[in-house]
This record gives C-alpha cells, sequence and structure tokens, in this order.
C-alpha cells in the first residue's frame, strides 16, 4: 500500500521544543486547488462532460501534519521512524515487531509498555508510532512526558485550573503515548493524577502507549509481598526498580489488561553513547 509521504510534499523538522510536520508547498499555493481543499477535473461520459469536484490529497496531507504538529513529539525525536530503528538484540527485534503491528493493524484495542535502560530508543519507537498513525492514518495523538505533565498541572493550579481541565484533553485523544512512567517523585498528587488519567482512558476503551525505565516484573517479585494501593506505594517505592511499586497495583494491572509488555535487558547499549549518533547532525 503507498505511504501518505511517498509522493514527497511534507518535511519533518523542529519547531522550538518539538517535532514539527510541514508542507515543501504552502497549500495556499496549491496548483490543484489553491488552497481551498477541492478540486475540479472534468471527465467524460456517455457523450457529455461532467465537472467533478473531489478532496485534494495536499489538503489531506496538510491535516494530517497538524494531527502529528499536535502530538507535541520532543524536536529530537523528528525524524525518528521505523526504518531508522536498529534493533541489537531479540527483545528490541520483538519491540519494533509489536510497535509495526499496532501501527499497521490500526484501529486495535491494545497498546504497549517498553521497558529498558536509557538510550535504548523507546522514545524513539513511541514517535515513530505515533507519527505513522497520524500521517499515514489521519488519527488523534498525544505525547506526554509524565513529569512535565505534573509540573503544568501544578502551574495550572496556580492559574486556577483543576487538573481535570489539563487531563481532559489527554484522556480523549484516540491514542496517548505517555513517557517516563514511574519517573516522578512519587507523591500522592502525582499518583492520583497518573490514577485519573489511565482510568478515564481505560473506561472509555481508548489506547495509550508507554514507555519506562522501570521493569515490568510483577508484584510476585516484589521483596516485600502484599497490596500496595495509591497511598501506600510512596514510601515503599523510594528505590525500587519496579514499575509496579512506582505506579501502584491499581495502575499496574490496567496496564495488564491495556498493553503488551516488551522489556529490554539491562545490558542493551545506550546509543546516545555510541560515537555513530554522536557525530550525527541534529535535526
Ligand atoms: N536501536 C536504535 N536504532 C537507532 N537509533 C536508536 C536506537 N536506540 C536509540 N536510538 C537513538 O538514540 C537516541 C536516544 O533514544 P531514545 O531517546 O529513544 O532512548 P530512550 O530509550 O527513550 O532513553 P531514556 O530512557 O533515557 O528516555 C535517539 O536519537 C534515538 O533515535
Ligand atoms: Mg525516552
Amino acid at each position: 500500500m503507498a505511504n501518505a509521504t511517498d509522493a514527497g510534499g511534507i518535511t519533518f523538522d523542529r519547531v522550538g521544543d518539538y517535532a514539527a510536520a510541514r508542507l515543501t508547498q504552502k497549500l495556499s499555493e496549491c496548483p490543484d486547488c489553491g488552497g481551498t481543499g477541492l478540486m475540479r477535473t472534468t471527465t467524460h461520459q456517455n457523450g457529455r462532460d461532467y465537472e467533478v469536484v473531489t478532496a485534494c490529497p495536499r489538503a489531506r496531507l496538510q491535516k494530517r501534519a497538524t494531527l502529528y504538529n499536535q502530538a507535541h513529539l520532543p524536536a529530537v525525536q523528528s525524524l525518528a521512524t521505523f526504518e531508522t530503528y536498529k534493533p541489537s538484540n531479540a527483545e528490541q527485534h520483538r519491540a519494533l515487531q509489536v510497535v509495526k503491528e499496532f501501527a499497521f493493524r490500526w484501529p486495535t484495542q491494545r497498546g504497549f509498555v517498553l521497558s529498558g535502560p536509557v538510550g535504548t530508543g523507546k522514545t524513539h519507537l513511541l514517535s515513530a508510532t505515533l507519527k505513522h498513525v497520524a500521517i499515514e492514518l489521519g488519527v488523534n495523538v498525544s505525547y506526554v512526558e509524565i513529569s512535565l505533565l505534573y509540573s503544568q498541572i501544578r502551574r495550572g493550579f496556580q492559574d486556577g485550573k483543576s487538573g481535570g481541565e489539563i487531563i481532559g484533553p489527554l484522556s480523549q485523544v484516540d491514542v496517548l503515548a505517555i513517557d517516563e512512567l514511574g519517573k516522578g517523585r512519587g507523591s500522592q498528587f502525582e499518583l492520583e493524577t497518573l490514577d485519573e488519567l489511565i482510568a478515564r482512558r481505560y473506561n472509555a476503551g481508548k489506547v495509550t502507549l508507554f514507555a519506562t525505565n522501570y521493569s515490568l516484573k510483577p508484584p510476585e517479585e516484589r521483596a516485600q509481598r502484599g497490596y500496595f494501593g495509591t497511598e501506600t506505594v510512596l514510601e515503599s517505592a523510594k528505590d525500587s526498580k519496579l514499575l509496579c511499586d512506582r505506579v501502584g497495583d491499581r495502575i499496574y494491572s490496567r496496564l495488564c489488561e491495556m498493553c503488551e509488555f516488551v522489556e529490554f535487558p539491562a545490558a542493551t547499549p545506550d546509543m546516545r553513547r555510541s560515537p555513530q549518533l554522536a557525530g550525527r547532525k541534529r535535526p
């Protein structure tokens, strides 16, 4: 199947802190629709000429570029694609397969969680997935790094906004990628915010994708046995390497149902330290 970008006409770079897509030719200068989004063509049938109005593919691409730009992906990921991801072990191969299956089989009911050490391409794969579903399929997507969301909500409180107002749009978007899951101070505010966001998406049957540095091992692997609720998680989780300790049993349980889990081994190389990447020109 042809890709929306096959014919060219779209580039990816950065605008400020975010990755940005733009058409190589402004829509207002489109020779086919002049920016109206509609093309007039003439067809000849049964000895007569008919004028037909069709949607301009360039206008469609502009809409998809807007969807991509609204996701607010990190600027450094503007060139991330499935093709540029090079797996170095079996789990990275599986991750690539899982994210591609997700993207190519959309709409799907299940997301994924990618877990692994730093610099192993988790954000790269989230970004490549959101790029594919926004640009190729025209799906509404959003990206959020969890600790930035917490600080955004805290700042919103000072301006009189409720946490719900900020979480609202993230609850509704078709595909949400939550990066750095488990990061933060682990305060009750943070856990309750996360709990609300995930519960809302879970209840609405929305697909959510995650990346984390914490291990996906189940609660049975805990040093201390027992149920960890939203409040009790805090003290016990301070030094834990397990995601279930960092987010609590309620959220972990929902992740198990909502997502496929992929965990990279601890020895997976940090690509930020590879000479190849260190010398790469940033977009
Ligand atoms: N397997 C890979 N193939 C190609 N590029 C990679 C690969 N892994 C990482 N990279 C590149 O290395 C850089 C760091 O990757 P990324 O930010 O996705 O890592 P991460 O796993 O999210 O790390 P962190 O846990 O620190 O957030 C990016 O420029 C990314 O494109
Ligand atoms: Mg990352």
